[in-house]
C-alpha cells in the first residue's frame, strides 16, 4: 500500500478530494481504523478525556501522549499519523517546542505533529518545521485555551475575532504547516480560511467548506453516551450495544449458560 504523506494530502486539496480523519489512542482501534481507508489518524490530546476521564485537555502529559502515539503507530500501514504536543509542552518557548516535537517523532514514529494557536506560536511552528517535523496547526476552538474562553462555544462569530483568525491562517501556512484544523467556527468563516489558503483546512464542527473532516472517534462511534453536540454525526451507538452485550455476559456466566460443554479444553 501506498502511504500517505502531506504532498499526497496536499493534492487532495487541489484535486478536490476532501480529506478523512478520525482521532485514534490504542493499537486495535487504529488498525481498524487504517485498514478502512482513514487518510490520517490524529492521536488527539482529547486522550486526556476519553481514554483518562478528564475533564479538560490539560492534565495529559508528553509521556502518555507519547504511549498512545506509539500504539497507534504500530498498528498502521497506510494512515499518515499526527501526534498532538499536549498543553505545557510547547508553549514556553521554540526551543521547548522543538524539543517536545523531537521526543515525539523519536519515540513514537508518529508522521507529523499538530499544536494550537496562531500568531503565538509561529515561532516555534518555525523551529520545528526547520528540524523536519511536519507541523499542522489548529485554529477556533483550541481546547487547551478553554480557560481562557470559558466556554465550548462556537468561536469566531465576532468579525474581530474571524479576522484575526483568518490572519492568522496566512500566518501558520507562511510558517509551513501542511495543514489547518479548524474548530467549531461557522461554516463560512471555513469557506474563507479555505480559499484564503493553499494547504489543506480540516474541519471539525466547522462545516462543509473544509477540505477534510476529522472527529473524535469517541463520539463518532456513539461511546461517549451523552456528547451529541450539533456537528456530530454518529454512525453507531456503541455505548448501548456494549452494554447490551455487557449485560448479556453477565446473565449467561450468572445462569451457567458460559460456558458451555464446547467452550471449554
Ligand atoms: O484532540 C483532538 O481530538 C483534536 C481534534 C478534535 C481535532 O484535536
Ligand atoms: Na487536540
Amino acid at each position: 500500500v501506498k502511504r500517505v504523506t502531506t504532498h499526497i494530502l496536499q493534492k487532495m486539496k487541489v484535486d478536490g478530494e476532501k480529506i478523512s480523519m478520525l482521532t485514534a489512542y490504542d493499537y486495535s482501534m487504529a488498525r481498524i481504523f487504517d485498514d478502512a481507508g482513514v487518510d490520517v489518524i490524529l492521536v488527539g490530546d482529547s486522550a486526556s478525556n476519553v481514554m483518562a476521564g478528564h475533564e479538560t485537555t490539560l492534565p495529559i502529559t508528553l509521556d502518555q501522549m507519547i504511549y498512545h502515539a506509539s500504539s497507534v503507530v504500530r498498528a498502521i500501514k497506510r494512515s499518515f499519523v499526527v501526534a498532538d504536543l499536549p498543553f505545557g509542552s510547547y508553549q514556553g518557548n521554540s526551543k521547548e517546542a522543538l524539543s517536545s516535537a523531537i521526543r515525539m517523532m523519536k519515540e513514537t514514529g508518529a508522521h507529523g505533529i499538530k499544536i494550537e494557536g496562531g500568531e503565538e506560536i509561529v515561532e516555534s511552528v518555525k523551529r520545528i518545521i526547520s528540524a523536519g517535523v511536519p507541523v499542522m496547526g489548529h485554529l477556533g476552538l483550541t481546547p487547551q485555551s478553554i480557560y481562557k474562553f470559558g466556554t465550548y462555544a462556537v468561536r469566531a462569530t465576532e468579525e474581530a475575532e474571524a479576522q484575526k483568525l483568518i490572519n492568522d491562517a496566512l500566518l501558520l501556512q507562511e510558517a509551513g504547516c501542511f495543514a489547518i484544523v479548524l474548530e467549531k467556527i461557522p461554516a463560512l468563516l471555513t469557506k474563507k480560511v479555505a480559499e484564503a489558503i493553499h494547504i489543506p483546512t480540516i474541519g471539525i464542527g466547522a462545516g462543509k467548506y473544509a477540505d477534510g473532516q476529522v472527529l473524535v472517534m469517541h463520539d463518532m462511534l456513539g461511546i461517549n453516551k451523552d456528547f451529541k453536540p450539533r456537528f456530530l454525526r454518529r454512525y453507531l451507538n456503541l455505548y448501548d450495544q456494549i452494554l447490551e452485550a455487557s449485560k448479556q455476559y453477565i446473565k449467561d456466566v450468572k445462569d451457567r449458560d458460559f460456558p458451555n460443554d464446547n467452550e471449554q479444553y
